[in-house]
């Protein structure tokens, strides 16, 4: 329950930036006072709604009778595609995902009609009743069979620079390879939901479990045939977006819409975990093949890679997010020749869609693959090998795509890494330890990330804030930016209260809503506090101006003499209380509201040449993992995990450490024990917690040591010169899979390399250990 805060006079106000402020709703998240979109009270009347789903991945609909449906106990509506008054599509970019299937099915689980009905039991009893027939056509599954019949969303493309095939060619070493990466599915705790309420006229409002609110107006209006302007999308926070909430809640919302505009009733569109696993996007998984050159030292002369990721049957993110795996096909590495060919893969599975590192993370994981490749061809440790080809200071350091990396930090976090985690020494430990130990072997590695900040489609880089100061001197703060989890409005509030040199307290942090600040981008690409801590300082800074103005000509001073103190102002040798001043200014006919605009600057790029600077800045950051693998079941045990991570000067150290710590283990959890397995009808078999792995709270490794780089300050003028940190870290749960690799191998005392697809699961490294030992003996 929030009071009434009085104006304490004091040396520093409570929850200003850089302090450790617990993330606001922390508490009601862990006591069940969290309102999230199931936990609205329901308006009289509601409907519930359940969706007919295709069960079969590849057919024409001969026929579909759903008069059984419709004479179903308590439903009062069943909606086609025939009942879109609007445009049947609710895709992010290319127009290709029809809200209900027309003529022909996809995938397994593509909706294809629904039915609203009193509850929600009543409603999937009636879904069962329909009759469809279909002709079924050739289903295209995998990569591989994408691959071979030229099956794309859309045409292949290339990047390269310099002279990939020719220094290959005459390189000393050589090594030709392929490897598979597995998806990986979102998992938030709260399934896709919305809940729509029909208003007067052509009014719809829609609360909806969504990062991209702006996305899910336009799609609702361009279902309903109706203007933007009549459809407003509310959202205070998600139980988890992780990106699969970034173009994918469109489809529920418009569902919901229709289902209220039809029927004059609230409707509300709730996933159950089964349904959501089947019906909405994941990771890309990847299939991998590369060629590399390289020279005594293990410098890489000349690589050469194939990208190809499985986009399902519709476009989705797969542009956006198959490029971004080509900006990170470098991590931290100078490759001066080098060319990447990427293939979106058409298949008959779900569309896949954006998940933390939008693609990044796949692309970091193939060039870490192949310097530890490099490594072992060459007796190295591979940390040598690494720093060997780490980007230059100020030379060797144009990315493939012709952006210099001027803010390059990855030498020094690597050594006092290096260092902290006492590396060496514990790598000799772990040699010795395997050398006497049968069973359980030990392995360890430690790898590098740089991860690219902004958008990567550049208009996407705007953000506006809408403040309000009250004449209690209170304030009201709202911007485009989602909260999931990840502390963005703790972390706007901060900034607020810091321009207005006020306690946190005083600061109202409000749902995002559409009416309030329109037109904005998804929560996305880690860059919400960057943009949206920008865009609220800008409104809050308008504001401060005018009461500045004020206060001058109510003192007699000039604006130069105004000073900010905590909880009031300074005009010479008068002071005045924060609240009173905002009531003088009010009396006075001041304005006390504002919005506020950002735009990230610099930032520009030519997709067709793969030319220019599409980031701001990256981030850096680096960890060490060790673990323990039994021989004879392939299980893993992450024991140890040390982490040096750079979020610039960090808007709130309590929050990043979160960050950094939840990443790591969902990377970790991605390249381990979470496998997504579709069987040969195209029907996903780990479609619930009992047969899909993410990590529990027991695999966090037991020794966790984190810490945030001290020296960390942005080159760039972010906001306080933080540096963004949802999705980096999570690249540095590559460690763990190479520290298994690590252990694998010294089952033949390092001998052979471990050919060694992720998930690393307990059959894989089952496998990859027999395999080992025979590569060994041959
Ligand atoms: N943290 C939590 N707790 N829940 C989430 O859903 N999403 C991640 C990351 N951290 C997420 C999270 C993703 S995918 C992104 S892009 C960023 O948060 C987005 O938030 P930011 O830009 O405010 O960091
Ligand atoms: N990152 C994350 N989400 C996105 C991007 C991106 O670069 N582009 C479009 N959505």
């Amino acid at each position: 329950m929030s009071k009434l805060i009085p104006d304490v006079t004091k040396d520093k106000i409570a929850g200003g930036v850089h302090q450790n402020k617990l993330h606001d709703s922390g508490h009601k998240h862990v006591n069940g006072q969290a309102v999230y979109v199931d936990d609205i009270p329901e308006p009289h009347g509601m409907l519930h709604i359940y969706m007919g789903m295709s069960t079969v991945a590849h057919a024409n609909i001969k026929s579909m009778d759903l008069s059984e449906v419709r004479a179903s106990e308590g439903v009062a509506c069943v909606l086609t595609v025939e009942d879109i008054p609007g445009i049947n599509d609710y895709s992010p970019v290319k127009g290709d995902d029809p809200i209900f299937a027309e003529g022909k099915v996809e995938f397994i689980g593509q909706p294809i009609f629904a039915v609203a009905a009193d509850t929600i039991d009543l409603a999937r009893a009636a879904a069962k009743k329909a009759v469809i027939e279909y002709e079924e056509l050739p289903a295209i599954l995998t990569i591989a069979d994408a691959m071979e019949k030229g099956s794309y969303v859309s045409d292949p493309h290339v990047m390269a620079r310099g002279d990939a095939d020719g220094t290959i060619a005459t390189a000393k070493h050589v090594i030709k390879n392929s490897v598979e990466l597995g998806g990986q599915e979102q998992f938030y705790l709260e399934g896709m939901i919305a809940m729509s309420i029909p208003g007067e006229d052509d009014e719809v409002k829609v609360y909806s479990s969504t990062q991209h609110p702006s996305e899910v107006q336009h799609n609702v209006a361009k279902a309903l045939a109706v203007p933007d302007h009549a459809v407003t999308i509310e959202t205070r926070r998600l139980g988890g977006g992780f990106g699969g909430k970034e173009s994918q809640p469109a489809l529920m919302a418009s569902v919901s819409a229709l289902v209220a505009k039809a029927t004059g009733r609230a409707a509300k569109m709730r996933l159950d975990r089964d349904d959501d696993m089947v019906m909405t996007g994941k990771r890309h998984d990847f299939h991998f093949e590369y060629e590399v050159g390289f020279d005594d030292d293990g410098v890489i002369e000349g690589v050469s890679m194939l990208h190809a990721c499985r986009a399902g049957y519709s476009s989705d993110l797969t542009d956006a997010i198959a490029d971004r795996a080509m900006f990170h096909c470098d991590n931290v590495y100078w490759l001066p020749n080098i060319k990447v060919e990427s293939y979106r893969c058409k298949t008959n599975t779900v569309s896949n869609t954006a998940f933390r590192g939008f693609g990044g993370p796949q692309g970091v994981f193939l060039i870490e693959r192949i310097i530890d490749e490099i490594a072992a061809k060459l007796d190295k440790d591979p940390l040598e090998v690494r720093q060997k080809n780490f980007y230059g200071v100020d030379d060797n350091n144009v990315t493939p795509y012709h952006m210099t990396v001027e803010d390059n930090v990855i030498h020094e976090i690597f050594e006092e890494l290096e260092e902290s985690s006492d590396y060496q020494k514990r790598r000799a430990e772990i040699r010795e330890f395997n050398k006497h130990s049968k069973v359980l072997k030990k392995g360890i590695a430690m790898t590098p990330v740089k991860f690219g900040i902004s958008f990567t489609t550049t208009f996407l880089n705007q953000a506006g804030a809408l403040v309000h100061i009250y004449t209690d001197g209170s304030v009201k703060l709202n911007h485009g930016g989602i909260e999931m989890g990840q502390g963005l409005f703790t972390k706007v509030a901060q900034v607020v209260a810091e321009e207005f040199q006020i306690d946190i307290e005083r600061v109202k942090i409000t749902a995002t809503d559409t009416s309030k600040v329109p037109n904005t981008s998804a929560t996305a690409a880690s860059s919400g506090s960057d943009m949206n801590g920008m865009a609220a300082q800008a409104a809050a800074r308008t504001i401060k101006q005018r009461l500045t103005d004020f206060a001058a000509t109510q003192f007699q001073a000039s604006v130069e003499d105004v000073e900010w103190l905590p909880n009031r102002v300074r005009v010479g040798s008068e002071e005045i209380a924060f609240t009173d001043l905002v009531k003088q200014a009010y009396l006075n006919r001041i304005s006390l509201s504002s919005t506020g605009y950002y735009a990230t600057p610099k930032i520009h790029y030519d997709r067709e040449n793969c030319k220019g600077r599409p980031f701001f800045y990256f981030s850096y950051g680096a960890a060490v993992t060790e673990v323990l693998i039994d021989t004879l079941t392939g299980e893993n045990k992450i024991t140890r995990v040390d982490i040096l991570h750079d979020v610039g000067k960090s808007l709130n150290p309590t929050i990043d450490l979160g960050q950094v710590e939840g990443a790591y283990v969902q990377g970790a959890g991605w390249l381990t024990t979470e496998e997504l397995w579709w069987d040969q009808a195209g029907r996903l078999r780990t479609h619930a917690p009992s047969t899909y792995k993410i990590p529990a709270c027991s695999d966090r490794a037991d020794d966790m040591r984190i810490s945030l780089w001290e020296k960390g300050k942005n080159a760039e003028e972010t906001i306080y010169r933080s540096k963004a940190v949802g999705e980096p870290p999570l690249v540095l749960g590559i460690s763990a899979f190479h520290a298994i690799s690590d252990a694998i191998a010294s089952v033949t005392d390092y001998e052979v390399y471990p050919e060694l697809d992720a998930p690393a699961t307990a059959e894989r490294v089952l496998m990859a250990v027999d395999r080992t030992r025979k590569a060994a003996k041959s």
